[in-house]
């Protein structure tokens, strides 16, 4: 049997499917992926941009930075493998999806509770008051101020060096824990924690696939690694 058709039979009979995305998942949509060929870390530090200390340093070049992302996300609408996922979640009872993307693709596609392990894009989070809103202004002005407190706000989004919000950390693990069927699609696997989840899922005895045009440090581990696009290969998973 042909690999795209093991992993097509395991979905349609799983029990608790577990999907892990990353950016290579929104790259389709027009939105820059970080590592590899045209991603955002070929050009930017992470340090420089992505880490507390960053923002304490320079707010001004961190929102900037947000801002040019916030431009390209709004720009770009959900692709055929967000689609896809949807479409999976309405004919499995137990469909969890925990994604690293920031860019609420997968909620504009319709996918109802996907778990953001490192924020969204467009939520802000007051540094004095902590009060976490939705802004969806673009461009935002720079830097922006709280409505409640007028003190600076920030990307509530996960930076290098702090730590993930708990109830999503035990969503996240929870669903890879429970599932006998994982999908890891679009991901380089190398940002804990997330890069962990398929291995947990291997560990309990799960069936695990991976979708990427790329192998990558998990491609070794997992079943089966379907080599390809999300946009194109997600499709093709769905029962008929
Ligand atoms: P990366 O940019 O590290 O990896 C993207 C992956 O997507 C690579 O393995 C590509 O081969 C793959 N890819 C590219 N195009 C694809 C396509 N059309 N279909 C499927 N896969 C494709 O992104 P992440 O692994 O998500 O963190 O990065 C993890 C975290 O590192 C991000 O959430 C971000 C970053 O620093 C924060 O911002 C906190």
């Amino acid at each position: 049997m042909a690999d795209i058709d093991t992993v097509r039979e395991r979905v349609a009979g799983a029990k608790r499917l577990a999907v892990l995305t990353g950016a290579g998942m929104s790259a389709e949509s027009g939105v820059p992926t970080f590592r590899g060929p045209g991603g955002l870390w070929r050009n930017h530090r992470a340090e420089d941009l992505a880490t507390p200390e960053a923002f304490s340093r320079d707010p001004k070049l961190v929102w900037e930075w947000y801002d040019m992302r916030r431009t390209k996300v709004a720009q770009a609408a959900p692709n055929a493998g967000h689609h896809a996922l949807v479409a999976l979640e309405n004919r499995l009872p137990g469909f969890s999806l925990i994604t690293q993307n920031v860019d609420g693709l997968h909620r504009l596609a319709g996918s109802t509770d996907p778990v953001e392990m490192h924020g969204n894009i467009w939520k802000v989070r007051c540094t004095a008051c902590n009060g976490i809103t939705e802004d969806r202004r673009v461009p935002i002005p720079i830097p922006p101020s709280c409505n409640v407190c007028g003190a600076l706000l920030r990307p509530h989004i996960v930076w290098f060096g702090e730590s993930l919000d708990a109830d999503v950390l035990e969503r996240a693990f929870a669903a890879f824990e429970y599932c006998d069927v994982a999908l890891i699609v679009g991901t380089s696997g190398v940002v804990q924690p997330a890069a962990s989840l398929a291995g947990l899922a291997r560990r309990v005895g799960a069936f695990v696939a991976e979708i990427n045009p790329e192998p990558t440090p998990a491609t070794e581990a997992v079943d089966v690694a379907l080599l390809g696009k999300a946009g194109e290969i997600l499709p093709q998973l769905v029962p008929g």
